[in-house]
């Protein structure tokens, strides 16, 4: 929601931990190559990779070089852009857990300062899996790479921020014992912790859409709205990452940060202003007042599934368990549907469905908001009884945009009345090419604004609520998995489940 042209970045390090692996491939490399061709990036933007893998400069730069083609948004690549790039592109070859990588980078960083000019500027962004976090905190830390204030030569405003990944701890605990590290080195003003999902145009649209418009602010309360919905489907299996994803699950990868984080924004109160944290403010008071789901409530109001083995747009698809790195009797869930409640004045009584899961009958990210039926005194019993609420859905992805569920009489005589949708397409409206949320964050990363960045509370307040959850399932056998076939919208609710208020509302591709 920042306007870009507020601030210019200084050039900085960037140091990427983790350089030869996936993230940098697809997004990282692709990101910088796309500011710099939007003239974004500070000119003499300096990226170093740090890793194990042994490689030269060369190397790494003709990796980068092949990833940016593969993986750019925009193409053909512009080579002037990228050969201006590759000149101030570096590898550090380093292991995580010894101090000997971490010296020499960091005279190569303070040799590159005097040479290259970056001024002492830092961002170290952590690409790499949880269990080495620490480690290279700790050995920046002692090799004098870390400083909670950066004393520089000749800029006293020079900065150091560092970049976490998801995903941030395990749990509750490990998620505050990481903080407690993080606090000890870093003021939190330095500390980005990363949701890309905030980075999305369609999700920053989501407080353009609330605030900068009047029509619905007057109907975004429990005296309108029927219920609010936000689901993260995805019909992909486990494309590889079984591994991972087998000691994380459904709930801990997507639901406590990506469907938390969305319904923040969906629901939160007008901030004071667009800074970062009186957003962040905002966003934690309604992780405050989100219904915690804990012990017996959990049976009642959250459903886990895992999928089966069948058939999904034509195609034989294998069962979780008979996924590549996946434990063959594994109790990992790979569906979560949940219903709580916002306990504030604003949502107290709205149920709030919450959903994420792989192999579902569609790939969508959507969040929907229902408002109540009218009553049926003038287009009662017989000319109301197909229609249905009012709905508002902001589709993230994929065909970004706005759609609004209303009622309309059918051309004719007679009075039929059917349901219409009025809808905006983002990428017909907006013709020009969205930037990737990478080059958002990496942009603000470099600029100092953390508002598309969990707070430390943030994140600590949705581990609680996750916890809950989970330390309920951990107390009781699961499901007898598998329990959903793919392509379809997970398990059979319960009878008990989503009874209360309202029947449970998979998104499904109804007509209008
Ligand atoms: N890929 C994505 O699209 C994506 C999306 C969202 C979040 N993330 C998060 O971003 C981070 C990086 O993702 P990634 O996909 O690039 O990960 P990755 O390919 O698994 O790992 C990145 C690099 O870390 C090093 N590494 C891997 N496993 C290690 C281990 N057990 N111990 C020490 N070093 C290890 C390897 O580099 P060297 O061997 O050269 O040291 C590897 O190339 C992860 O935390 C991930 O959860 C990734």
């Amino acid at each position: 929601m920042v306007e870009l042209a507020r601030y210019r970045p200084e050039r900085c390090i960037i140091v990427i931990f983790g350089a030869s692996g996936d993230l940098t491939q697809r997004k990282l490399a692709p990101a910088l190559y796309n500011l710099a061709r939007e003239d974004l990036l500070p000119e003499g933007t300096v990226l170093v990779g740090y890793g194990r893998t042994p490689m030269t400069d060369e190397a790494f730069r003709n990796r980068l070089g092949e990833s940016i083609s593969r993986f750019s948004r925009t193409q053909p690549i512009e080579t002037d852009v990228w050969e201006t790039l590759a000149g101030r592109v570096f590898y550090q070859q380093g292991a995580y857990d010894e101090a000997e990588g971490y010296r020499h980078l960091h005279r190569r960083m303070e040799d590159m300062d005097g040479r290259l000019g970056t001024g002492g500027n830092r961002v170290f962004y952590l690409s790499v899996p949880p269990v080495v976090v620490v480690p290279i905190l700790h050995n920046l830390s002692a090799a004098g790479s870390l400083a909670r204030r950066r004393q520089c030569d000749e800029d006293s405003t020079c900065y150091l921020r560092v970049v976490f990944e998801k995903p941030f701890g395990h749990d509750l605990g490990s998620a505050r014992s990481l903080n407690a590290e993080i606090d000890r080195l870093l003021e939190e003003s330095q500390v980005f912790r990363m949701d890309h999902y905030l980075g999305k145009e369609t999700v920053q649209n989501i407080g353009v859409l609330r605030f900068a418009n009047s029509i619905f602010e007057h109907v975004w309360k429990s005296e309108s709205v029927r219920w609010v919905r936000v689901t993260v489907a995805e019909t992909l299996g486990m494309e590889g990452r079984g591994g991972y994803f087998d000691s994380t699950g459904i709930l801990r990868d997507i639901l406590q940060n990506h469907v938390l984080q969305l319904l923040t924004l969906v629901t939160m109160e007008p901030p004071a202003s667009l800074e970062a944290d009186a957003v962040r403010d905002e966003k934690v008071k309604v992780l405050r007042c989100l219904r915690r789901l804990e012990g017996h409530e959990v049976r009642r109001s959250v459903a886990r599934g895992q999928y089966g083995r069948g058939t999904i747009n034509g195609q034989q698809v294998p069962a979780y368990r008979e996924e590549e790195g996946v434990d063959p009797h594994s109790d990992t869930e790979t569906f979560v549907g949940l219903r709580t409640y916002i306990d504030n004045w604003r949502w107290a009584g709205v149920p709030i469905y919450l959903c994420a899961g792989k192999r579902l009958a569609e790939g969508l990210v959507e969040v929907s908001v229902e408002f109540k039926e009218v009553p049926g005194i003038l287009f009662g019993a017989v000319h109301g009884r197909q229609l249905k609420p009012n709905r508002l859905t902001v589709r993230i992805q994929p065909n970004e945009g706005v759609s609004l569920r209303f009622a309309s009489k059918v051309p004719g005589l007679g009075l039929e009345l059917r349901n219409v949708e009025m809808d905006f397409p983002y990428g017909s409206a907006f013709p020009a090419a969205s930037p990737e949320a990478y080059e958002r964050l990496l942009l603000d990363v470099m600029g100092g604004n953390s508002a598309l960045f969990a707070r430390r509370d943030e994140v600590e307040l949705a581990w609680e609520f996750a916890s809950g959850i989970l330390e309920a399932w951990q107390k009781e056998p699961p499901p007898d998995f598998p329990n959903y076939a793919p392509g379809t919208w997970g398990p059979i609710p319960s009878e008990q489940f989503f009874a209360e208020h309202t029947s449970y509302a998979a998104p499904s591709p109804d007509s209008p």
